[in-house]
């Protein structure tokens, strides 16, 4: 392939990323935004593949390494839960930190490049490998460590050793004192020394503050990480002189930081803060563990048929969907209660929390794959407004997306967090299976409400036994 023929493939795959982007932006829009992708990414491949940088001989390289990654790939996306998509989502981010760190390496032992480099341009060229090393060893560690807090093999609790910030301060100067050294030196030997002592302390960064974070921060970590690794990418694009890594890395960067931007807003903090760490505490907790008051009063159960019997006399229902529906996987019975209702004539929307769940839309995803309407997916801001008209409000396995005491604890370690307010609502139903805390490990005052009546059970299995009521 000739080179004009490569950059004009480059330029429609450039094209076809902003358009996937773009349709990405809108549930409607979404499926189309990936077949964009897609197709993007296979000129993208072909054009890298059979363009004037690849020779014959690399070929049977290319195939072996596709044959092994796409394997991988595969099998992970064919047997991964639909709960689990967060933590495949965050190995994926360290998979791109670590090439991201390799090709540094390998590009600057690459005696080829080495012998067309000199003066400024070498100057250049070398810093371009230390800062993508450098990118890539925090997005590939702190995507470990995220992996591991997402997957609950490492505590949700922030690690906050003693003069952190010092330690990150200190862990900076060496990096810059390395790379002054590293732009000076004339052999590879001193070279790769500087370029190891630099990715030791990357790496060690990159730990130190993903684990500094405590879990409410979490969906800011997985969007961070998100812009970090496309930032590794562009990196990758300069060493490799690479002009659709380069651009595809920065839609990528820069989408992430814009989602970042958002869940900070969404969960009203800063974002220093969020790197400074140490907001929420480990889930899955039956007390207030990370401090607040205590909620105090009695919890009334409710059980199957007289949830269904609200909702029957219900003119207008919330359903406020959070982690534990994508554990249960009982968004398709959700589908069918709701369209049960409806049918009914009942007004039934949903609400939808920015950070509900594990990851960036993850409930709009299960909702869009059981078929619900996506004009009844409503926003928190859209819909806020709307519960004191509301009669039933259905918590569907969520807890700190609807927690009274971000509003008004401000001793809550999740005070100031923007809450769906079902408390409002006539009547609230929680549906989950014990009196355990969620992800931010803080006890829900929800509970305790006179209008709040809970479900207790598999979400499933619950919601499988209103829909036979209803339908009963
Ligand atoms: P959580 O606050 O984590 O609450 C989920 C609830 O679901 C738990 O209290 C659990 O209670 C219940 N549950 C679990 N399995 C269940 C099942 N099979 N059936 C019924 N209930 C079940 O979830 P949320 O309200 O969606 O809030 C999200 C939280 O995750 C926030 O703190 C957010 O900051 C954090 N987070 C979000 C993201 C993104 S990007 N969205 C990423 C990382 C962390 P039981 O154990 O009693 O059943």
């Amino acid at each position: 392939m000739s080179q004009s023929l490569a950059t004009a493939s480059y330029l429609g795959a450039t094209i076809l990323f902003i358009l996937c982007l773009g349709g990405l932006s809108n549930q409607e829009t979404a499926r189309r935004g990936n077949i964009y992708g897609i197709v993007g990414m296979a000129i993208a491949v072909l054009a890298t593949i059979f363009g004037p940088e690849v020779g014959s001989s690399g070929y049977g390289w290319i195939i072996a390494a596709m044959v092994v990654g796409a394997s991988v790939g595969l099998y992970a996306a064919r047997t991964v839960q639909m709960t689990q998509m967060p933590e495949l989502v965050a190995l994926m981010h360290s998979m791109v930190g670590l090439a991201a760190m390799w090709v540094g390496f390998a590009n600057y032992i690459d005696p080829v490049v080495a012998a067309k480099l000199h003066g400024a341009e070498k100057t250049i060229h070398d810093l371009e490998i230390y800062i993508g090393i450098l990118i890539g060893a925090v997005t590939f560690s702190g995507s470990v460590v995220a992996f591991g807090k997402l997957s609950g093999k490492i505590s949700g609790n922030p690690l906050l050793l003693p003069g952190r910030h010092f330690i990150n301060l200190f862990g900076l100067l060496v990096v810059i004192y390395f790379g002054g050294q590293f732009l000076d030196v004339e052999s590879i030997s001193n070279g790769m020394m500087c370029l190891i002592v630099m990715t030791i302390i990357a790496l060690a960064f990159g730990v130190h503050m993903v684990m500094a974070i405590g879990g409410a921060d979490m969906p800011v970590v997985v969007s961070m990480l998100n812009s970090y690794s496309g930032w590794a990418a562009a990196a990758t694009g300069f060493m490799l002189s690479n002009d659709l890594l380069i651009v595809t890395g920065a839609l990528v960067g820069s989408s992430g930081a814009i989602l970042s931007y958002i869940m900070c807003a969404a969960m009203n903090r800063h974002f220093l803060s969020v790197i400074a760490g140490g907001f929420g505490t480990t889930g899955g907790t039956p007390a207030a563990a990370a401090g607040g008051a205590q909620p105090a009063g009695e919890v009334v159960p409710i059980l199957a048929p007289e949830t269904a019997e609200l909702l029957r006399d219900a003119k207008n229902v919330i359903i406020i969907p959070g982690y534990g529906m994508a554990v249960a996987q009982a968004q398709h019975t959700v589908y069918e209660i709701t369209r049960f209702l409806r049918d009914k004539g009942v007004n039934v929307r949903f609400g939808i929390h920015p950070v509900a769940g594990r990851m960036p839309g993850h409930m709009n995803v299960l909702l869009a794959e059981a078929k619900v309407p996506y004009d009844i997916v409503m926003e928190m801001d859209e819909l806020n407004d709307d519960f004191p008209k509301t009669d039933v409000a259905m918590v569907i396995g969520a807890n700190d997306i609807v927690n009274p005491g971000a509003q008004d604890d401000p001793s809550s370690p999740i005070a100031g967090m923007p809450v769906l307010e079902a408390w409002k609502a006539k009547t609230s139903i929680v549906m989950k299976r014990s009196m355990a805390s969620g992800y931010a490990g803080v006890d829900n005052p929800l509970f305790y409400k006179e209008n709040n009546r809970m479900l207790f059970g598999d979400a499933k299995k619950m919601l499988d036994e209103v829909l036979l009521a209803l339908k009963g």
